[in-house]
Parts: C-alpha cells; structure tokens; sequence
C-alpha cells in the first residue's frame, strides 16, 4: 500500500474520532520514526507518552519475540510465570505500601477501577477531581476528566463526581463531604496545559485527606516512568497516594493499564466484581518484564533529570527570543511551551518539518520525548521549532491575534 491507499482505507473504514495528521508511520528506533515514504521525523511526542524507551527498545523486541513462540494468551483465572515475574517486579519500584494490582488494558481502565475501589472500600460515592484535569474517555473516567467538549455530548454521566479548582487545598477541604470516598487528580495535569503544582500542595492534599478519612487516588497515567526525573511523579514531592493508576509506558509500547493500591484497600474487590479479558496478558507482560528492567538499569528517571534540564533551558531560550511564546513549564522530560494563541498550526508545520510534537489544550505545545533522547535531536527539534516560531510571528506581526 502506498500513502494515499492507507488514508483512504482509514478514512473510509476507521470511526473518525481522531485528529489525524497527514503521516503514514511504518517503522521507528529510539527517539526517531520513519513514514511510509522513508522520511525521518524527532519523536518528541513518545506516541502520546508511551514509547518513553525509545522506539523498538530491543530487551522489548527480544521479550516479544520470546514469548510469542511460548504462550500468548493465557486468561488471569489461570496463573502464569511471565505475570507473577511482571508484578512482582513492579512492586518492587512502587512507592512503599502500594504493592497490590490490578492489570488491564489502557490508562481509562486503570481509572475505571480505582474508581469502583475507592466506592467499594469506603462504601461512599463521591469522587473528588479537579478541574482541567484528564483521566480518559470511559464513562467513569470521563466523569473525572473536566473539558466540557469530552463531556457534553455524553452527559448525563456517573453521578456524585465533583470539581474543585486546582493548586488550592481550602477548596478540597471544603469540597469533602461525608459522601466522599475519594480525591482524584493527576500530580501534574498533563492535558490540561503541563501544570505542575505549588510545593506543598500535594502534601497538603495528603494531609487534609488523612484527617478526612477519604482516599487519595493519584493518575500516575502520564508522570510516571520516570518521565518527571522520579520513578513515579508523586515522589518529587514525598507524599504517597492510596491508589496510583498507571498505562502507558509500561508495557514497553503494548497496551496495558495498571491499578496499584495498598493490599488492604485492594482486597475490597471481592471474586468477580472487576475483571478484564487480556487482564496481565503474557505477551504484554513480558514485554513489561523488559521495560521495567531498561528502566532501572538504563537509570532513566535520572536521563529525565539532566536531559530535560538541557530541553527546558533551549525552550526557555525560544522564549527569551519569541514574544509568541507565553511560558515554559515543566519537570524533567514532561515539558510544556504555552503562546499567546491556537497552537494547532505550529504543531502541523513542526511535524511537516519532521518533529512531532502535541498540544495540551489550545494554547500549550507539549513535549513528551522518549527519555533516551539524545541531546543532538533535541538540538535540531529546537532550532526547526525556532523557524516556525519565526514564521508565526511574522505571519501574526500586527495581527489582533497576539495578545498579552
Ligand atoms: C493522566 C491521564 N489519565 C488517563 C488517560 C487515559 O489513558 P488512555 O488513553 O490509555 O485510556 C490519559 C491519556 O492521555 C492521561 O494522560
């Protein structure tokens, strides 16, 4: 099939709830993918946070490859040795206590079930989340999620889930009521704009959470992996959830979603009130297996640290240079640039020009790279970034469209 045949056959045959760019991508390695044409792009995108190894990591490759030829599917109502070496490597890189878990198949998933744990253990309905927060498109999880485009169409949702302003603990104290069995929220909101959160914050969170008796549910989804310069985002700032749900990066490129919570909490969860079919599948986890080990040995968490200082430090540079550019945020490789205006057009010239890159809301460009990400790629994303930044800004000079 050439370019226009694979548009053509999934434009005709796939439901049309993706905001597609013009690029057919047949192969990837590392931080770089390749089109169908042959043409070389910078993945500064990780496949919205999930190829966090790079591309093709070859212990992934060679795990698949292993276990395909040895089992494939194997239900969890049977144990399996790829499964039980997969959690128990996991929890062994959870923060302390969080050592029970449940495996499905995305990030929603992952927050479909602590939603019914929080509901199960406590007995009491209510979820807190917060506002501008993502946490997938499931029904539960989109009860969560705040933009009101994901929402809308849907509605009426699943009741009892409220939304309180963000950065401000006085709102979830008062937000908390005998009805509250959890506090849900990401500890940085990825989707809503790379927003990192005010030292103390979290901890604060925690505090009023413990006084409350209510469940501290943290989305790990997108901070975790090593991507904000720790194992897991929430250890940049001590505090230690109750639940964590965790997808993307885990399962080396493989779908999985993963819900880790104290074994006390865990075991509210009686035989058959949650399951999944693919639950801890042996090909997903043993590619698992793999990217757990390429995380610790490869020291990744500290790759975020120094080469995400190097990346924030261009973009602050861009910033210095383009008036177009708002502010650069972020922590480790979980980056963030917000201008002045719509960002969808310097998004499509970045991946015209071989950078692929994401929005987080209307105004923010996000950068979510693999962490192997060499420093000579980040180099030539910037400065492709800087001409088009360039371009922008000629193109608007004068134009109403730039604001303060
Ligand atoms: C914080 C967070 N939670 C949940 C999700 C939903 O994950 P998935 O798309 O795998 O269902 C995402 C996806 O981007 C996310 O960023």
């Amino acid at each position: 099939m050439n370019e226009k045949e694979v548009m053509d056959i999934e434009n005709r045959f796939m439901a049309n709830v993706f905001s597609k760019k013009p690029v057919v991508l047949t192969k990837g390695k590392g931080e770089l993918v390749w089109d169908i044409n042959g043409k070389e792009y910078i993945d500064c995108s990780s496949s919205y946070g999930v190829a966090l190894l790079g591309h093709c990591h070859p212990k992934v490759v060679s795990a698949v490859q292993a276990q395909v030829e040895q089992l494939v599917s194997c239900h969890s109502g049977f144990y399996n040795d790829k499964r039980a070496e997969f959690v128990e490597k996991l929890v062994k890189i959870t923060p302390k206590g969080l050592d029970k878990v449940f495996l499905s198949n995305s990030g929603a998933e992952s927050v479909e079930c602590a939603i019914k744990l929080a509901r199960k253990y406590t007995g009491k309905p209510e979820i807190i989340a917060l506002m501008g927060a993502f946490h997938g498109k499931t029904m539960g999880a989109l009860s969560a999620t705040w933009d009101k485009k994901y929402r809308e169409p849907f509605l009426p949702l699943v009741p009892e889930f409220k939304h309180v302003a963000p950065d401000n603990q006085d709102k979830i104290r008062e937000a908390i009521s005998e009805k509250t069995a959890a506090v849900l929220m990401e500890p940085i909101r990825g989707e809503g704009g790379v927003r990192v959160p005010p030292d103390g914050y979290l901890q604060a969170v925690r505090q009023i959470c413990d006084e409350k008796n209510v469940l501290l549910i943290f989305d790990e989804v997108q901070t975790s992996f090593g991507r904000t310069g720790k194992l897991f985002g929430c250890q940049n700032w001590g505090v230690t959830p109750d639940v964590m749900c965790l997808a993307k990066p885990f399962a080396g490129g493989l779908p999985i979603g993963i819900t880790v919570a104290r074994e006390n909490i865990m075991s509210a969860l009686k035989v058959g009130e949650h399951s999944t079919t693919f639950s801890g599948n042996p090909l997903v986890c043993a590619a698992g297996c793999a990217a757990l080990d390429a995380l610790v040995e490869e020291k990744l968490a500290d790759r975020a640290v120094e080469i995400g200082k190097y990346f924030k430090t261009k973009l602050e540079g861009l910033q210095a240079k383009h008036r177009i550019v708002k502010e650069v945020r972020g922590l480790g490789l979980m980056l963030g640039m917000e201008l002045r205006y719509d960002v969808l057009n310097v998004i499509m010239k970045c991946v015209q020009r071989g950078v692929l890159v994401l929005d987080a809301g209307r105004t923010v460009v996000r950068f979510l790279p693999p962490l192997i990400i060499e420093k000579e790629h980040i180099d030539k994303a910037i400065s492709i970034l800087d001409a088009v930044l360039e371009e922008e800004e000629n193109e608007r000079a004068g134009s109403s469209a730039v604001s303060n």
